[in-house]
């Protein structure tokens, strides 16, 4: 199975690249499914009903989310009607939504994907790692699914390996998000399961973790509250992980960064 990953959306930058990109790089990179983080799509947090049947419109078949998942509040009944944009799935019973989905991949193949949000340096949550266990113990890899995949939201890059080596060998991808910068350790673990600590942004990079520059530095340099902070607007680079799985095992045989647009050095996976 062809899959890509694309980290947070940020603001009407990241918004507009993705959707002029997307439905080019399905067809370019032949994919079967392509996994969006939306979180910080609505001016950079949360993201709205209109926002989400866009991406889904341009080719994601999947939108996760994370700690701004509920900032448009709209977002709250939509997550009712639709199943392929979800929240972590640690968040505590009786929230609204759904913390994993299965979808229909061309092939009569199926995945399975699961949002789950980290808790070092985070807002108190359940345990993330006993939830994403109890999801997958509900699905047979090569079976009843054909790949799976989990977006951990998170700080901490140490709770992030623990993670991904805790599930290798029991999913496909495991790709962290929530840090908005792209990190250099994509690899397939001993056990196949293909691993980012981070997938980075899809924003503009001559910003903050993609809020204008200026705001977000005075927060630092002064102890009393900043404006609103606002995206910054430049072109987007749109980043994420290209990965290729085996059907049968559901394990990862190729990891390729993908890095387009904007300002950081460029990356596109070859066919
Ligand atoms: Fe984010
Ligand atoms: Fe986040």
């Amino acid at each position: 199975m062809r899959i890509l990953f694309l980290g947070d959306v940020v603001g009407r930058a990241g918004r507009e690249a993705l959707c002029r990109e997307l439905p080019g790089l399905r067809t370019r990179l032949a994919l079967d499914l392509v996994v969006v983080n939306g979180e910080n799509a609505s001016h950079g947090f949360g993201l709205a009903p209109e926002m989400a049947r866009a991406f889904l419109a341009a080719g994601a078949d999947v939108i996760t989310l994370g700690n701004h998942a509920w900032d448009r509040k709209e977002i709250i009944p939509y997550l009712e009607e639709e199943r392929r944009v979800i929240r972590p799935i640690n968040f505590p019973p009786g929230t609204p939504g759904q913390g994993a989905v299965v979808v229909e991949v061309p092939g009569n193949r199926r995945a399975l994907v699961i949002n789950a949000m980290g808790r070092l340096f985070m807002e108190a949550l359940d345990d993330p790692f006993r939830a994403v266990q109890a999801e997958l113990a509900k699905h047979r890899l090569g079976q009843t699914i054909h790949a799976a995949l989990i977006d951990l939201h998170a700080e901490a890059t140490s709770e992030k390996q623990a993670f991904a080596h805790s599930f290798d060998g029991l999913a496909s991808l495991v790709i962290g998000t929530h840090t908005h910068v792209p990190t250099a350790d994509h690899q397939i673990l001993p056990g196949g399961t293909a691993y980012q600590s981070d997938a980075g942004m899809c924003g503009d990079y001559d910003s903050v973790i993609g809020m204008q520059k200026g705001g977000a530095a005075l927060r630092f340099w002064r102890k009393m509250p900043g404006e609103r902070l606002a995206p910054a607007e430049g072109e987007a680079t749109l980043c994420g992980l290209f990965v290729e799985t085996q059907d049968a095992t559901g394990m990862a045989r190729r990891v390729a960064p993908l890095r387009l647009g904007g300002r950081l050095s460029q990356a596109m996976p070859e066919g």
